[in-house]
């Protein structure tokens, strides 16, 4: 428990030397501009579909980012799993410790930094509580047990979190053109829950809550609450994200960008922190279930080469872990060498 930042950090205000990110790393004392390039999709009934799936694309293309409005999920049930969370993180030290672990085989843990801090060097601005959603009545019992209403109100935003994410799932397929049901248990089966927790910071201008990176795994939809902290890079720039109460930002993971043969963008992006307050987000990955088989989608080959081979998504994450963010060699592994 002593290793969480918002455990030591209640009562130090110095940047230890091991969060201190090298010059090039670091995000520097200027705060980057807020994006308003990255798109903004309406999910409302009345929108026209084809509008919708063409604008989906062209962000998923481009950006590998876009937020989404109307989409269906109730503000309150969302107001209800950010104050659940938070009150997670609230609650006193002997709560909290029954749910951490160093163990990153644990399912349900609370830890801080990355999947393995023995083994690193430098440390994240983040404590991080996760575990499986899905299916719910076979992990809901990992979870932990306060606050009270934890499962009950996480257990029902996950379940509409994970309807979203495959009715904007539902609606690529369509674009890129796959046959209906491409998208079912194999690639779906698993979604996760992340709840990064950035503590204010002494100096965000040396450290990161979250070094870049790419998801690996096929869409991700995270609620940012209100506070910034989510950047994208893009074109060698990093670009904020505006937090917007109650939208969802969404991404394509490696999966969805190897399944659409490299049609579809998996961005780098990175969290920043903040030295005014802390900072809480809900991310929801849906991954394959590890014994998928992932390769492009016959249909999106269309000169008849494949970019990427054929692999075990378990083989892929084992993978993505030892190349800590380098996201360049871990798809140079799996790119196919003309
Ligand atoms: C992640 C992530 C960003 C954030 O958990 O993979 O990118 O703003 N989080 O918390
Ligand atoms: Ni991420």
């Amino acid at each position: 428990m002593e290793t969480l930042v918002s455990t030591w950090s209640r009562t130090s205000q110095i940047l230890p030397k091991n969060y201190v990110f090298p010059v090039g790393e670091r995000p520097g004392p200027v705060d980057v501009p807020l994006c308003e390039n990255i798109p903004l999709i309406d999910l409302s009934a009345g929108k026209s579909q084809s509008q919708t799936i063409e604008k989906i694309l062209a962000a998923c293309e481009e950006y590998g980012f876009f937020q989404v409005i109307n989409h269906g999920v109730s503000e309150d049930l969302i107001d209800d799993a950010m104050k659940v969370v938070k009150d997670f993180y609230d609650m006193p030290d002997e709560d909290k410790a029954k749910v951490y672990s160093t163990d990153p085989s644990k399912s349900c843990r609370l830890y801080t930094s990355g999947y393995n801090y023995a083994n690193e060097e430098l440390h994240f601005w983040r404590d991080n509580l996760r575990h499986p959603c899905h299916p719910l009545d076979e992990c809901i019992h990992l979870w932990p047990e306060k606050p009270t209403n934890y499962r009950n109100v996480v257990g029902k935003y996950s379940l509409e979190v994970r309807k979203l994410s495959l009715r904007i799932l539902e609606l690529i397929r369509e674009g890129l053109g796959l046959e209906s049901g491409y998208f079912g248990e194999e690639l779906t089966g698993t979604q996760l829950f992340v709840i990064n927790h950035y503590p204010p910071c002494p100096d965000p201008s040396l450290s990161l809550g979250l070094p870049k990176h790419a998801d690996p795994n096929v869409i991700t939809l995270l609620l940012q609450g209100t506070v910034s902290g989510l950047q994208v890079f893009k074109n060698g720039q990093w670009l904020g994200v505006e937090p917007l109460p109650h939208a969802f930002v969404v991404n394509i993971g490696h999966q969805l960008q190897i399944i659409s043969n490299g049609r579809l963008r998996s961005a780098e992006h990175r969290a920043v922190t903040t030295s005014r307050e802390a900072r809480t987000t809900i991310v929801s990955f849906i991954n394959p279930c590890l014994e998928t088989i992932v390769e492009p989608a016959k249909s999106m080959i269309n000169d008849g080469v494949p970019l990427y081979r054929p692999f075990m998504f378990k083989d892929f994450l084992k993978f993505y872990e030892e190349k800590k963010g380098d996201t360049k060699a871990l798809m140079d592994a799996y790119k196919i060498k003309i």
